[in-house]
């Protein structure tokens, strides 16, 4: 397995690029199994989890091709409606594929996604959507089955804003006969991205971005072109790095709308922040802030950015309060961080208090999930000394080229196979 291996303590400086937005593109390469038809993506990132998914809707019967950023998909040669579980396992997303499967094929068996670190990650708000558009589910031996003759529109509520279960159902719904409203449905940018290529394809959705999803089922929809919107967790992922090294950097391509969150705690903490257009500056102060941070759905600070900002305010003045509201296990990284020398208290399951120190030290560490990979190499850069992060697999599947990105901002960085 990859380790990365990081001599810190360097001031990050110059400019990065940011890529597509992997939660972005996930869905709407699923979406493209509605379509008889072959549908372009641009701006896909590089991604593992996009080439699981490609894996997946390979196996379905699609034609796919990706190459320089760009993913068509012929979802006209599918004949398949098994999402096996040795892909499915290999990324919990794979569930986006149910909706589109049942609205097309009225019928579907999808692999149980089944828990991750970060925790139990339950579908129910998905099974329970697609039994109020009429399907009939059953779960066998691991897997999910749907089936419905023609779905039907209908009035669905949340309990709690879920992303992929919007996205499932929004996908869902468009092909359904009638009328279907998504309450206390989840407003992320990534949603309203898919409703707008649903949309391009001849879908009629309205409400996308807002708690209230109307959606008016076609018969069919047809093949679309859709970019996929520059990925707002990496945006946040660089700025935190540059401030965390004080560090100064120019973060391009991306949409400074969607971190609004991300923006007023950064700058909370003492960062310089400077936006215009779709590029943003982050100028890191010798003196970092304690700030306290609650994750929410959107427009709220975002679950995938607590494990960075953690790292943040372990070199803040103060002490900090960091309560994970969204996931039941999503502070992992906070033991790593400590074998850093980082003073963190996990008073309950989803209150962190981080205590400032001067500095963390650098040390051998163990990725655990995505974004819990990125808070440790935003560890290995504000500490002096080598730093090596083992079980980096989990970054490649959301960060491109992570390491090429940092060492162009005078990171001493270096993946060791
Ligand atoms: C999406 O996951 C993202 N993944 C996650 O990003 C992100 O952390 C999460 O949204 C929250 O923003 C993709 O978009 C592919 P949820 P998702 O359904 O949709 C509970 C990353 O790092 N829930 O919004 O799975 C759930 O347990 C990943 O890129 C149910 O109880 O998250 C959680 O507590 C990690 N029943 C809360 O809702 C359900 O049926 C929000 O989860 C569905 C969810």
């Amino acid at each position: 397995m990859d380790k990365i291996q990081i001599n810190g303590g360097r001031k990050l400086a110059g400019e990065v690029v940011i890529s597509g937005a992997k939660n972005a593109a996930l869905p709407l390469i699923a979406a493209s199994i509605l379509v008889d038809g072959t549908c372009e993506f641009t701006n896909v990132p590089n991604l593992m989890d996009i080439h699981s998914i490609k894996l997946l809707l390979e196996d379905l019967g699609a034609r796919c091709a990706f190459d320089n950023h760009v993913m068509t998909v012929d979802g006209s040669g599918i004949q398949k409606i098994e999402a096996e579980y040795e892909l499915v396992r290999k990324m919990r997303a794979s569930i986006l594929v149910l909706g589109p499967l049942v609205a097309r094929f009225g019928h579907a068996k999808v692999s149980l996604p089944g828990g991750c670190a970060i925790g139990a990650r339950p579908v129910n708000m998905h099974l329970a959507g697609l039994e109020a558009l009429g399907a009939k589910i059953g779960i066998d031996h691991g897997y999910i089955e749907a089936k419905a003759e023609k779905l039907t529109g209908n009035e669905i509520y949340f309990d709690i804003p879920t992303v992929t279960g919007t996205e499932n159902l929004m996908m869902a719904a468009v092909l359904a006969k009638g009328k279907t409203v998504l309450r206390n449905a989840a407003r992320e940018p990534e949603i309203i991205c898919l409703a707008d290529a649903l949309s391009r394809m001849g879908a009629k959705i309205s409400g996308a971005g807002t708690p209230i999803i109307t959606i008016e089922g076609v018969d069919r929809l047809a093949p679309a072109l859709v970019t996929v919107i520059p990925d707002r967790i990496e945006t946040g992922t660089f700025m935190v790095a540059a401030a965390a090294t004080r560090g100064n950097v120019l973060i391009k391509g991306c949409n400074p709308d969607h971190i609004g969150g991300i923006i007023s705690k950064l700058k909370a903490s003492g960062a310089g922040v400077e936006i215009c257009g779709d590029q943003i500056r982050v100028r890191g102060m010798e003196q970092v802030k304690s700030v306290d941070i609650k994750t929410l759905p959107y427009p709220g600070f975002p679950t995938d950015m607590q494990a960075q900002f953690m790292t943040l305010m372990c070199i803040a003045d103060g002490t900090s309060v960091i309560h994970e509201s969204i996931f039941e296990n999503r502070f992992i990284h906070a033991n790593e961080l400590m074998r850093m020398g980082a003073d963190i208290t996990l008073s309950r399951a989803d209150i962190a208090m981080v205590r400032g120190v001067p500095e963390l030290q650098a040390a051998p560490v163990m990725a655990s999930d995505l974004r819990a990979s990125a808070s440790l190499v935003i560890a290995g850069l504000m500490a002096r000394g080598t730093t090596l992060i083992s079980r980096v697999y989990h970054m490649d599947r959301g960060y491109e080229a992570i390491e090429k990105k940092f060492c162009a901002l005078g990171a001493d960085m270096v993946r060791i196979k």
